[in-house]
């Protein structure tokens, strides 16, 4: 019988496409290693994502086109990830390798309980996380993680940010007492933003997901000004789809040179408790179409569900306290599809730079 050879094996892995990059795990670089003993073969194949949705999809191919060789009794798969970068050494935020921020149009739509719940997903899927709180006029995510008496300590200068299921925690709400309003003018919001960013000492994150104010004011303003922020999700609800809210805001963010990861639907269908089934209450949900108008995508949809609301006031996150619930798997389905976009991103931004020079 013929002898199994690194060679052969690359080979048949170049059939194996990434559907996102269009091009072969191959040449794309994703093989680690390869090792042969006799007739068992096991490679490691690095994604770019931990949270990548066709994952198992790419291992099950890896597996097949490995067994198509001849001769070939046991293989073994090994899937791991490094997050690229779409942002290599900022010095504000050095560890930091993609910032995802969430914003909205108006209030009310569920932004925060989006950004809570994506990066606690994004978490699961073994990624780093941090989840920033940019939200000065109203912090609420030390209340939707349960972690509203937490109070951040000082080292070396730098503020060390809670840790709550997994996830680096920054809100203002920890720098401030109970109660304690701030009167903002224009240029305090841009420096406490700096200082959310800068004075924290963020270590080694693949995402930092920030969680905007509503609408277009200073504070994305401020963010987009200091980092090269990675993309935007923009959160939705029917209402604003009626009152072209979200084409608004998808043009706003156009403007600001950020590019739109995609659109997060909340609140569009009802998840009747009893049955399961789910009911368009307000009509023929309207984000596909949304997102088809304004050239993005539909990352997920995330139904009406009252236990999304009370395990966000009880401090647990629906992705943690109910993993079950349907819209759990919608909030993981937008994680992933949020990491692959980032990953398009990053990829498309090297192999730009890697043409030019
Ligand atoms: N899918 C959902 N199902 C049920 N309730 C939800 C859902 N999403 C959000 N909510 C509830 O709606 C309210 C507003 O959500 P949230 O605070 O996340 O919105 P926001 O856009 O961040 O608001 P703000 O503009 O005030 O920052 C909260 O009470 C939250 O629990
Ligand atoms: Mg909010």
């Amino acid at each position: 019988m013929q002898t199994i050879t690194e060679e052969a094996v690359l080979e048949a892995l170049r059939q194996v496409q990434d559907p996102d990059l269009r091009r072969d795990i191959v040449s794309l670089g994703f093989i680690k290693k390869v090792a042969i003993e006799g007739r068992s073969v096991e490679v490691e194949v690095e994604l770019t994502t931990p949270a990548c949705p066709v994952k198992e999809e790419l291992k099950a191919e890896c597996e097949a086109a490995i067994r198509s060789l001849g001769g070939v009794e046991t293989v073994q798969v090994e899937m791991t990830a490094r997050v690229r970068d779409t942002m290599e050494d900022v010095e504000l935020i050095p560890g930091v390798r993609n910032v995802i921020a969430v914003a909205s149009g108006k209030g009310g739509v569920g932004k925060s309980t989006v950004a809570a719940n994506l990066a606690i997903a994004l978490r699961q899927s073994g990624a780093r996380i941090g989840l920033m709180d940019a939200d000065v006029y109203g912090p609420t995510i030390p209340l939707l993680l349960g972690c509203r008496e937490a109070r951040p300590a000082v080292v070396n200068g730098k503020i060390i940010p809670i840790e709550r299921y997994g996830v680096k925690v920054m809100s203002l709400g920890f720098l401030l007492e109970e109660g304690q309003a701030v009167l903002w003018r224009g240029p305090m919001v841009a420096g406490t933003v700096r200082q959310l960013l800068a004075d924290v000492d963020w270590g080694e994150l693949d995402y930092l997901v920030v969680d905007l104010p509503p609408g277009t004011g200073d504070a994305p303003m401020s963010l987009a000004q200091l980092v090269p922020v990675s993309g935007v999700v923009l959160v939705i609800t029917p209402h604003d789809v009626a009152s072209q809210i979200a084409g608004h805001s998808v043009e706003l963010f156009k403007r600001m040179n950020t590019s739109l990861l995609g659109i997060v639907e909340n609140m569009a269908t009802f998840v009747c408790p009893g049955c399961g089934t789910e009911v368009e209450i307000f009509g023929r949900s309207r984000g596909e179409e949304v997102a088809k108008r304004f050239n993005t995508r539909l990352l997920g949809r995330i139904p009406l569900d009252p236990t999304v609301s009370q395990s966000g006031d009880a401090g647990m996150p629906i992705v943690i306290e109910r993993p079950e619930s349907p819209a759990t798997a919608e909030f993981e389905r937008a994680a992933g599809e949020i990491a692959r976009e980032v990953s398009k991103r990053a990829y498309a931004e090297k192999s730009l730079i890697r043409e030019l020079t």
